[in-house]
């Protein structure tokens, strides 16, 4: 879909949408329709008990000199933050995209009893629009999907202040390409995304953009004594994979922020294998690695000024021959055993090699890590919202922050040394799993903060619930999400940036 910005409506289409905030006193967009209709819209919204309650919206047909009239809720105007506008934008082209149109003119006036600027608000539409567009059909074949494609086309954004919401749009925009690069990573099957796919897919899409990426394979690796990664993949067919990818838009003399990714393109237990019932979702267990691949992008498309390295461990947990057993020892890269009780428990193993490389390497000022990690947090904290974990409150609390402001919701939990001896272990260092039944998550946090050297600030996201969802959202349909790389990516422009 395209976007643009323009002063009046464009002759292209005969559909127009307005906004109404709740009471109406928004509709008052006469330059555009007379009197006389407005009159007439805001009757017929009245009996129909329209609210202009956020998102909610009304179509008119042949009003005026317009062939269909969209209305849609803002909400309470003093209610209306950044989040708000782009989930009304959301609404935008869901509603647009069920009608059988191929453009449209959004017109954007000023809300009155409201602090954002009207380019502010276009801008803002947009980009949820944008957002709510994303469609993943490209296996779709067949002819009468058709119909149920939108037809949506153009999106023509009515504004006074036109280069003002262009630029603000343009950031935002290469945030949302981002996001659907990582989601097509998402929701590609397992049979195409592997490994070394997903290696050169990263590269690829990065290198054009100025990113160096440097892709490790399993004998560099060895060489590194990267054991526990290694030993995630020694029953797959596809070789596991470490991608390094530097953005340095700052130019690279500070020390970068980290962000690390699990990459376990399909994880299917290994020798503890999983049910069969939904193992089909553990083609998304490499969440993590999509949300460090796109946030990169996004850093990079929009030219941020900062310095960020992005470390992805990929790997295919599968049962084989030459698989991992319960039981085996591994050496880690930083020199610590782990006694390998659950083959299923593999994320960790990726991350804690992975977790080492990266401060042996970049010696970075903070990281956050990414990671499908455990069905225990859908326990906690269901389908919308993820774990947070962290060994620094100001960076906990800055990761909070941003995530409220993309509509991205966290929640943290607690760490702690009790929690920390639960994985001590008989024969090695650490077992990579707790010993009771309760506090999954956190467990698997306490092992990966194992591999956090002394008090470098890391915040550990544990995505696996909120990483593909199950139904549409305000700006996500169902499927990959990309959940966190807008976090991320807000967390870096708030605190990292200049
Ligand atoms: N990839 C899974 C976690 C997961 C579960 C992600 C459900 C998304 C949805 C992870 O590798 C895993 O299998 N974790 C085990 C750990 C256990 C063996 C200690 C789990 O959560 O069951
Ligand atoms: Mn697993
Ligand atoms: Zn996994």
């Amino acid at each position: 879909m395209q976007i643009d910005f323009i002063a009046t409506p464009h002759k292209d289409t005969t559909t127009l949408v307005i906004f109404a905030a709740e009471g109406f006193s928004a509709l008052h967009q006469g330059e555009y329709l007379s009197a006389a209709d407005v009159a007439q819209l805001e009757k017929s919204l009245k009996i129909n008990e329209f609210k202009g309650k956020k998102a909610e919206a009304q179509v008119f047909t042949a009003v005026g000199a317009y062939d269909r009239v969209v209305i849609i809720g803002l909400g309470k105007t003093e209610k209306l933050d950044a989040l708000t506008i782009a989930e009304v934008g959301g609404a935008v082209y869901k509603v647009l995209a069920g009608l059988n149109v191929t453009a449209a003119n959004v017109i954007v006036n000023t809300i009155e009893g409201n602090a954002n600027t009207d380019a502010e608000i276009a801008g803002r539409i947009a980009y949820g629009a944008k957002l709510r567009s994303y469609r993943f059909d490209k296996y779709k074949t067949k002819e009468k999907d058709d119909n149920k494609k939108p037809k949506l086309e153009k999106l023509h954004i009515v504004v006074k202040e036109i280069s003002a919401a262009q630029h603000y749009f343009e950031a935002k925009d290469a945030v949302a390409e981002a996001v659907f690069f990582a989601r097509d990573l998402q929701n590609e099957p397992a049979n195409v995304i592997y490994p070394a796919s997903l290696a050169k897919a990263a590269k690829n899409a990065l290198t054009p953009l100025g990113v160096s990426v440097k892709i490790l394979g399993e004998a560099e690796m060895k060489k590194l004594g990267m054991n526990a990664l290694l030993g995630v993949g020694q029953g797959s067919a596809h070789e596991s994979q470490l991608v390094i990818m530097e953005y340095t838009g700052k130019g690279g003399s500070d020390a970068p922020l980290a962000l690390v990714g699990k990459g376990v393109t399909f994880d299917t237990g290994g020798i503890s294998i999983k049910p069969s019932a939904n193992m089909e979702d553990m083609k998304w267990d490499m969440g993590g690695s999509a949300v460090v691949i796109g946030t990169i992008m996004a850093l990079a498309k929009r030219r941020a000024k900062v310095d960020v390295v992005g470390i992805v461990g990929l790997v295919e947990n599968m049962p084989s021959g030459t698989a991992q057993r319960p039981g085996d020892i591994v050496t880690s890269m930083s020199g610590q055993t782990i006694e390998v009780l659950n083959t299923d428990a593999e994320g960790r193993l990726v991350l804690a090699d992975a977790l080492w490389y990266c401060q042996k390497h970049h010696k970075p000022k903070a990281i956050i890590d990414l990671a499908t990690l455990t069905g225990a947090i859908v326990v906690a904290l269901g389908e919308s919202t993820a774990g947070l974990f962290s060994n620094n409150d100001a960076m906990a609390a800055q990761i909070e922050k941003a995530s409220k402001t993309v509509g991205e919701p966290v929640w943290r939990l607690p760490m702690n040394e009790t929690y920390d001896k639960d994985i001590d272990c008989d024969f090695a260092d650490m077992k990579n799993i707790g010993s009771g039944r309760g506090g999954g998550s956190i467990t698997a946090a306490q092992f990966l903060q194992r591999f956090i050297e002394g008090d470098l600030p890391w915040v550990h996201l544990d995505i696996a619930g909120v990483t593909w969802a199950k139904k549409d959202g305000a700006l996500v349909p169902k499927g990959a999400t990309a959940f966190g790389l807008r976090t991320v990516e807000q967390f870096i422009r708030e605190n990292f940036e200049g």
